[in-house]
């Protein structure tokens, strides 16, 4: 049976956190590892324009993701990892998957909503700061994912409905003009877990509560001792279902580690000493990951190799698809 085709992008804006990493990389590494998927990931350096226009900032961070991937162990010859701007065949399917997406069905999507509603309620013009790109970044996203004929979409959940309409396009284009594409489903997996942030709530750049993966070991500690906690003092029994703390260190502990976690709360054990306990475990988890990820960053000329190679592969597929696809559209120009 041919394994299952999985592929996800990530978007080049930030600096990979801890809720990146045990929500989406550390899963998918671990799942292209083990053989059962057939893996696509790569850097999604075109969405980054949509909700950046500092350059720098998208070059910093398309290095640093990429570094991140490879530090942590990705294996390029058994996951196919590229950076999207590299394969222009996905930009030219946007275009012609532009022209089968109903304009009806983008405006419904939440992304799109959530600005024209966040203008509303500031009493400016509903389409206030609104590019084509923010509109219609569902159709670049559908795009990435027909290209490669991808089935299985690993996302979080506020990326469901993006996935559906990349569904929807696929099928109004096969419909319409040849079976080209499969169908994808998002995967929205509930045993990984979502971490939270310094304040409790979902860790996201967007709070602005996040722990950078990959600071220094003084820094982590640092992050980890402003994880907010309760006043209890040591000896008073704790709540580890109501804890950051504890909820940080289920996703790194074994299931017998955080049997014992859940005893010394019910005992009372001090903040203090449960957040030296969760900098041993997080950081050594991280500690080697951080000095190639150190190594990786100096070497930005490597970096660029393997994605380069990346591409190259990437292209094996992408190019002989768009080949079809233009024929049967009727662009027929010799490439
Ligand atoms: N839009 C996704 C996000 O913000 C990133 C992304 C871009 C993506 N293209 C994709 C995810 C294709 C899955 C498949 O998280």
């Amino acid at each position: 049976m041919a394994k299952q085709r999985v592929l996800t992008g990530i978007t080049t804006t930030g600096t990979p956190h801890l809720g990146n990493y045990v929500g989406a990389i550390r899963p998918s590494i671990a799942a292209s590892l083990d053989g059962s998927t057939d893996s696509f990931f790569f850097l999604a350096d075109y969405h980054a324009l949509i909700k950046c226009q500092e350059p720098e900032r998208v070059r910093q961070s398309s290095k640093e993701i990429a570094a991140t991937w490879l530090a942590l162990g990705l294996d390029t010859d058994k996951a196919l990892f590229y950076r999207q701007s590299d394969v222009p065949e996905i930009t030219e399917l946007t275009w012609i998957l532009c022209c089968v997406s109903a304009k009806g069905l983008m405006n419904r999507a939440h992304a799109y909503k959530a600005a024209v509603q966040a203008n509303e309620d500031a009493g400016e013009d509903p389409d206030y700061g609104i590019t084509m790109g923010l509109f219609s970044y569902p159709v670049l996203m559908a795009a990435d994912i027909l290209m490669f004929n991808a089935e299985k979409i690993p996302v979080g959940r506020d990326q469901i409905q993006h996935v559906e309409m990349a569904r929807d396009i696929a099928q109004r284009f096969n419909h319409n003009f040849a079976e080209l594409f499969a169908l994808p489903e998002a995967v929205v997996d509930d045993s990984v877990s979502v971490l939270q942030g310094l304040d409790g709530r979902k860790m996201s750049k967007s709070y602005n509560n996040t722990i950078p993966l990959f600071q220094t070991e003084k820094q982590l500690r640092k992050s980890i001792n402003k994880i907010r906690t309760n006043l209890l003092e040591p000896g008073e029994p704790k709540d580890p279902d109501d804890s950051t703390v504890f909820q940080m260190w289920t996703a790194f502990a074994s299931d017998e580690e955080t049997a014992r976690m859940r005893r010394e709360f019910e005992i009372g054990i001090a903040w203090g000493e449960a957040k030296k306990q969760l900098f041993e475990l997080v950081n050594g988890e991280l500690a080697a990951a951080r000095d190639r990820y150190q190594e990786l960053m100096a070497d930005p000329a490597h970096i660029e190799s393997v994605l380069r190679q990346g591409a190259e592969r990437a292209r094996e597929y992408s190019r002989p698809l768009i080949r079809k696809v233009r024929e049967a559209v009727g662009i027929s120009g010799v490439r």
